[in-house]
């Protein structure tokens, strides 16, 4: 019998053993070489093992490891200037992941409200189909039950309403809500953009409410949609925005982004982190950013979007009984199914394509965004294969029944 794992059994994971990587490409302990269109689901921004990162970590490893957030940490203020002179924000708090980037958007508004002389308004009204993450505050402000079951009360303050339906929004503001909290595009849920118009109107609820316009942005930010931010495709800007994943490009890094005013509150001793603002991440963060900023780098994701957007579209029109729909924006990008999603991920697999399954029957495709025109149409050319495979397949079985 083989021997049961000592880890929590928490994930269904692939059979599959990877060893190293470089650029889009995985290769497995025993030689064999994946696509991935996965990357960490959305972390590896710039791909496996690239030389500026690998340079930028190796560098300060070898000057400093760790240091407690009692002292200025190298790296911290230049990282957090570079994210304010490029965004909306005035003020950034760092953090280990994306959930812990959420939890800290969530006190800062609160936070806000309290100062504000609102302790009652700590609500926050967030959308169907969200993820913020798997802490207690996150799941509950996700909603979902499969992540919800079994962890005792759901944590107070969250009230959900359906993905992009104001009417729902405005009935659910009341005296005590903070602000509203929103995936641009969500993630898990399915590749679901919301509209611009969507967007902007909670900006202007916002405004008339004195409540707070929270991004998340961990999946969807830092050049993902071929914008630095998906919000800038709508015009909007928020008060506080959570980033993470592909700010880190694969190091543990996340950060909460705030105006001034929404940052008011967060006074010494109100907030803080261990491992946060690590000089670690700081190097790689900073790394991160140069080749994310250098000048047509976003010029890059959207050109490569546009062949996975009509490679994908030919796709859809060969193979109408696997796939219904295209979605997303950049190199966020989703395919959803008329067979079960894991059955293309699968059949993807056996083409050694990687891709992530998300809410709503749908397929993710996230690609590094260094990823090259010739890979994407290498990347379309398998899950055309796949495709073709369980088109075949749903024939026969029409053919049977
Ligand atoms: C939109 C979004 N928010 C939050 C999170 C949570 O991030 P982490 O897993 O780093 O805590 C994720 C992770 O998938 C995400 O996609």
């Amino acid at each position: 019998m083989a021997e049961a794992s000592p880890l929590y059994q928490t994930y269904m994971r692939a059979p599959l053993r990877f060893e190293r990587g470089e650029g889009v490409w995985l290769t497995t302990e025993t030689g064999e070489r994946y696509l991935d269109f996965a990357a960490g689901i959305a972390v590896n921004s710039l791909g496996h093992a690239h030389p500026h990162l690998v340079e930028a970590l190796k560098g300060q490893a070898e000057k400093l490891w760790h240091l407690s957030n009692l002292y200025d940490v190298p790296g911290q203020e230049t990282l957090a200037k570079r994210l304010t002179e490029v965004t909306f924000a005035d003020k950034v708090f760092f953090t280990n992941s994306g959930a812990e980037a959420l939890e800290c958007a969530i006190k800062t508004a609160r936070r806000y409200q309290f100062t504000k002389g609102h302790p009652e308004k700590f609500h926050i009204i967030t959308f169907e189909g969200a993820f913020h993450g798997r802490t207690l505050a996150t799941i509950a402000a996700g909603g979902q039950e499969k992540y919800l079951e079994g962890f005792g009360p759901k944590t107070p303050g969250f009230d959900q309403v359906p993905f992009g339906d104001l009417d729902a929004v405005k009935a659910a503001i009341t005296d005590a809500t903070a602000g509203i909290l929103i995936e641009p595009v969500q993630g898990e849920g399915g590749i679901r953009p919301a509209t611009n118009e969507f967007m902007r109107a909670l900006r202007t609820l916002c405004d008339e409410h004195d409540l707070l316009l929270i991004l998340d942005e961990v999946q969807s930010g830092v050049g993902r949609t071929g914008k630095l931010f998906a919000h800038e495709w709508s015009g909007i800007t928020p008060d506080i925005m959570a980033i993470a994943k592909g700010i880190g490009g694969g190091f543990p890094l996340g950060a909460c982004l705030a105006t001034d005013t929404a940052a008011y509150g967060m006074k010494a001793g109100t907030h803080g982190t261990t491992y946060g603002g690590n000089p670690l991440a700081m190097a790689v963060g900073n790394a991160v950013l140069d080749i994310i900023l250098a000048d047509g780098f976003l010029e890059h994701v959207r050109d490569v979007a546009l062949v996975f957007r009509q490679g994908l579209a030919a796709l859809k029109d060969r193979y109408p009984d696997v796939i219904e729909d295209i979605r997303g924006e950049g190199l966020m990008l989703g395919i959803k199914t008329r067979i079960p999603n894991t059955e293309l991920v699968m059949a993807m697999r056996q083409e050694h394509l990687l891709a992530v399954s998300a809410g709503d029957n749908v397929i993710r495709l996230l690609p590094p965004l260094t990823t090259t025109a010739q890979e994407a149409r290498e990347g379309l050319a398998r899950i055309d294969r796949a495709a073709e495979t369980l088109q075949i397949k749903s024939a026969k079985l029409a053919a049977q029944a």
